[in-house]
């Protein structure tokens, strides 16, 4: 296993999203990523995810209420002498009002760069999803798309995906997706952008330390033996330090 690989889409901070419930399971999975090799991770929270429904100010709560959160667990971390490295990113769900309540420090780019990592819904269309790529864009920010193969617009051409990397974006790919844990669409079209080199980063996308883990041993072993480990290397670390850390 290469020295210290990176997780950049990891909803570990207890309490905030649909991820990790307490600081216990957060702990827990703090030492399943330690364990399948990790040793550094960006914790990406949802943020934005009421579709803009959400007053601004709530929005700004709940992401003041994030930042605290992510004080008490890199403390816990500390004072276990766990040799983890935290940052703190988010997962923005894509809305026309995205970019500017980023640009108002109200939600959060990963790890204090110009990067901001950005979700679009499964049945978003390619115009839709093109749109708000432009809107990031057009404030400075480069956008990492999480799970570009779990979108139905990819799933039926990845070019459409293609188009997003011709714009400036980096492509971040599920481990769940390569193991085929989230069904054979996904699967296959992960596997179609892996072959064409287009994806950047693999994160785990972990919610919890019982299913879709922060264990990246295994999909590491995939990426060396289907292409190699220098490969495996550079989607699971060597990227996420040159482009985020
Ligand atoms: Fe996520």
């Amino acid at each position: 296993m290469p020295e210290g690989m990176t997780d950049i889409h990891i909803h570990i901070l207890p309490g905030v999203d649909d991820g990790s419930q307490d600081m216990e399971d957060s702990l827990l999975m703090a030492s399943l990523a330690l364990e399948g090799g990790v040793d550094t991770i960006i914790a990406t929270p949802h943020g934005n995810m009421s579709e803009g429904a959400y007053l601004k100010e709530e929005e700004q709560e709940h992401t003041s209420m994030i930042r605290e959160v992510f004080e008490e667990f890199r403390q816990e971390i500390d004072k276990r002498n766990l040799p983890l490295k935290v940052h703190l990113g988010m997962e923005i769900f894509s809305t026309p009002g995205a970019a500017a309540m980023l640009q108002q420090g109200i939600l959060l780019p990963m790890n204090d760069r110009g990067v901001c990592m950005i979700e679009f819904g499964f049945e978003d269309s390619a115009l839709i999803c093109r749109r708000r790529i432009e809107e990031m864009l057009d404030i400075g920010m480069s956008p990492i798309i999480a799970h570009p193969e779990r979108y139905t617009c990819v799933q039926r051409d990845v070019r459409t995906a293609e188009e997003w990397v011709y714009m400036g974006c980096r492509l971040q790919a599920n481990r769940g997706s390569i193991l085929g844990r989230f069904g054979r669409k996904p699967n296959r079209a992960v596997w179609e952008m892996l072959n064409r080199g287009m994806i950047t980063f693999i994160g785990s996308d972990a919610h919890s330390p019982y299913s879709r883990t922060p264990y990246m041993k295994d999909v590491y072993e995939i990426i060396s033996e289907e292409f190699s480990p220098k490969t495996a290397a550079r989607l699971l670390g060597d990227n996420a330090r040159e482009y985020l850390l």
